[in-house]
């Protein structure tokens, strides 16, 4: 079954800077939401998409870390977080904010507990890709983006690019 895509929300939109509520009950229409999240992501080529970037601020993360050959999607609901490991830089990119890429200082290593679709806990491991993806959605949820994860020099590099994104948020009114 098809879709419909979703509107990505985009910096610098506050329910991107919104911490978002729990889930209360995993019904069909979080089902059906997943579901299009998850088409959403695949259609924008991305390997997570939170919630809040389709304009809902609920903890509910789906992520596709691509490493299978074939899509594997798994959705996140009331997600939670173990870190271990040293800190790693990467470049991240997020769906809410194209054109930019800022290197990110996470652990290499998560754990991360949550609730699947047929309301089941279960828990997964990673000290790859996965990891990363996981704490990148996961922060979508807290409402940070990596704009708030940028170090000095990135900030500067990126300055009037983002400059740019709020102006144009302005002129398509704001809210
Ligand atoms: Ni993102």
């Amino acid at each position: 079954m098809t879709e419909t895509p979703l509107q990505i929300i985009r910096y610098p939109h506050p329910v991107l800077a919104t911490r978002a509520a729990e889930v209360d009950a995993v019904d069909d229409e979080l089902r059906q939401l997943a579901a299009r999240m998850i088409e959403t992501m695949y259609a924008a080529e991305g390997v997570g998409l939170a919630a809040p970037q389709v304009g809902r601020s609920i903890r509910l993360f789906v992520a596709d870390p691509r490493d299978s050959p074939e899509p594997d999607p798994v959705v996140f609901v009331n997600p939670r977080l173990e870190l271990e490991g040293d800190l790693e830089i990467f470049e991240e990119g997020c769906l809410s904010i194209p054109d930019i890429r800022v290197d990110v200082r996470r652990p290499g290593a998560a754990r991360i507990l949550a609730t699947d679709l047929d309301g089941e806990e279960f828990a997964l491991e990673s000290d790859g890709f996965a990891a990363r993806v996981w704490q990148h959605e996961f922060d979508h949820l807290e409402g940070r983006l990596i704009t708030d994860r940028m170090s000095p020099r990135d900030r500067l590099v990126h300055r009037r690019a983002l400059k740019e994104m709020r102006a144009d948020f302005e002129t398509m009114g704001g809210l």
